[in-house]
């Protein structure tokens, strides 16, 4: 039996509507319904609905997500985007990356209230870890190990240390944990990821921009 995998497209800040359905009408037609491998985007806020839309109407199988969540539930809140309006939209969200705890002074308390709020509206929450040392908050099935030097560097980890932090990660955390690896992945090096055995996927930033890079990498996926 094939494990199962997740291939995570995380866009960051970047792609306007425009672009966000070029890049549907483009990817979509290529997505195969492999039980084993679950593809997710992760767009712009304000591509979400429209890029929902187009996977509805040309039935493709992916799932939307969003890149994070309010901590707080709906209220006065100026500028967030609470759980309950967002789950109109999306399945996942990816929460504690390190470029929202570098940049916008996001705690693992922040992220443990974002976590609850994303479970109770039925969100799966992705947590972003840098290594052993961050907490996951409880409750968490899905982490992905993202170690700071890797991030947009084009220097990736090594497929066996990730697998090895993973394997960490497990022993503290429960086996039924799946623990993705995201950091300067390509087509070229995500076969070596995806064969490892603590491993359930990738979690692709620049290389998830490109229609034809992020294909090829699901396609890896696909035969693995
Ligand atoms: P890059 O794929 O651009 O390195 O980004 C990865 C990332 O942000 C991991 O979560």
């Amino acid at each position: 039996m094939n494990k199962q995998l997740w291939i995570i497209a995380n866009w960051k800040s970047n792609k306007n509507i425009r672009e966000a359905l070029e890049w549907i009408d483009k990817v979509g037609p290529e997505l195969e319904n492999r039980l084993h491998v679950k593809v997710v985007v992760c767009p712009a806020f304000t591509d979400i609905e429209e890029v929902k839309k187009a996977v509805l109407v040309g039935n493709y199988p992916l799932i939307v997500g969003a890149q994070d969540v309010s901590p707080f539930a709906e209220g006065p809140y100026t500028g967030e985007e609470s759980a309950r309006i967002l789950s109109e939209l999306v399945d996942l969200a990816i929460l504690g990356h390190f470029e929202r705890r570098e940049n916008f002074g996001e705690t693992d308390q922040m992220i443990s209230e974002k976590v609850q709020q994303a479970k109770k509206f039925n969100i799966t929450p992705l947590v972003c870890v840098q290594g052993k040392e961050i907490k996951v908050p409880e409750g968490v099935n899905l982490i992905a190990y993202e170690p700071i030097f890797a991030i947009g560097s084009g220097n990736p980890d090594t497929p066996q240390n990730a697998a090895l932090v993973a394997q960490g990660l497990k022993e503290q955390y429960g086996e039924d944990l799946e623990v993705l690896y995201g950091g300067s992945v390509t087509s070229d090096n995500s076969k070596a990821f995806l064969q490892q055995e603590e491993l359930s996927g990738l979690l692709i930033g620049k290389s998830s921009l490109d229609p034809e890079e992020f294909v090829k990498i699901v396609k890896i996926a696909y035969l693995i």
